[in-house]
């Protein structure tokens, strides 16, 4: 397929979880729209195969970069390997992101300060080295992943909703920051969505799992490119979200953390069990063959249990 726009030819975008959801749809936009990629996730084979799959389908250059961002300053890392290539990046995309399931009082503590590590210090990290060369040059973009859980309190999911309840405030306050500069700050609050993010949260024997629909990832990666190009500072995408969003303004936290509940809870029925969108299947197939030799979100063998 050759690019439609040409006149992003020389412009460069970093896509942090590249490999799988919503982060691969994103790769994709921005390759049909001409942007070179450097992909960052961990897997090196799945990262091999989206650089050679997005190369044979558009005309721009991708290199791939393998790197765990649990692990901390990584991002710096990161940074320091987008500098080597010589390249101003125009675009940052934090798109890599973790939940863990369970009562907090179950949940490995270290998951979750390797979650906190990867939503929230590897986010604010490569925001803030990239943005400083944003601001150095007048110009670009960032699109965070934050959640339609940022804006409710979750429980059984309390950790990741947090991070992104830190990811909506954070961006806001950025994209304030950043007012009267040429570069914007866009976040992008996607509902339930149909990835792996499930099965690395433990979370795929819950009621909103198995019983409930699921947005499409391409759905959500168009919502959050869309509105990055136009510069605006949130979209919340699908209407799921929205409805989640609306009433959790209207019904304050304690009421919403009872709604959000029910969706949480495990589900006896029988329903969903696959992925569906078919890089985030291979996403899992990748991890189930290593069997969580990499990161700390390899299978966890027991059951979901009611609390
Ligand atoms: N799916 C949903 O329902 C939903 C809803 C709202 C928001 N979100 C947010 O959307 C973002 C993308 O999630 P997704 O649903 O597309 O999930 P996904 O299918 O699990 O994809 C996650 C991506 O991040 C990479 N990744 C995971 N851990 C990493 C680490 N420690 N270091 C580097 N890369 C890592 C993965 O590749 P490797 O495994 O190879 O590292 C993969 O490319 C996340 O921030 C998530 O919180 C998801």
């Amino acid at each position: 397929m050759e690019n439609q726009h040409l006149e992003n030819r020389n412009r460069y975008a970093l896509i942090t979880g590249a490999t799988s959801g919503i982060g691969y749809e994103l790769a994709k936009l921005f390759a049909a729209d001409g942007y070179h990629l450097i992909l960052v996730a961990r897997n090196e084979e799945r990262l091999q195969e989206v650089t050679d799959e997005l190369k044979n389908a558009y005309s721009v250059e991708i290199t791939p970069h393998a790197k765990d961002l649990f692990v901390p300053g990584a991002a710096e890392e990161v940074y320091e390997f987008a500098k080597s290539l010589g390249v101003s990046v125009d675009v940052l995309v934090n798109d890599a992101g973790q939940g863990e399931w369970g009562p907090f009082i179950t949940t490995e503590l270290q998951r979750e300060i390797d979650i906190i590590q990867l939503n929230i210090i590897a986010l604010i990290s490569l925001t803030k080295l990239f943005l400083r060369d944003m601001v150095n040059r007048n110009e670009g973009k960032i699109l965070q992943l934050g959640s339609e859980a940022g804006a409710t309190p979750m429980p059984l999911l309390s950790v990741y909703a947090a991070t992104k309840a830190f990811v909506l405030s954070f961006s806001a306050a950025l994209a304030n920051e950043m007012k009267d500069k040429n570069i914007t700050i866009t976040v992008l609050l996607p509902g339930p969505t149909d990835t792996d993010f499930f099965h690395k949260a433990h979370q795929q024997n819950t009621v909103g799992y198995k019983e409930k629909k699921l947005d499409d990832p391409a759905d959500a990666a168009k919502d959050g490119y869309e509105a990055l190009m136009r510069g605006e500072s949130k979209v919340i995408s699908g209407s799921t979200a929205r409805t989640h969003v609306f009433m959790s303004d209207l019904l304050g936290d304690t009421l919403a953390a009872a709604n959000a509940r029910k969706l949480n809870e495990p589900s006896d029925k029988a329903g969903r069990e696959e992925i569906t969108h078919e890089p985030s299947k291979k996403e899992r197939e990748a991890i189930q063959a290593v069997e969580g030799d990499y990161g700390k979100d390899g299978q966890r063998e027991e059951e979901v249990k009611p609390f």
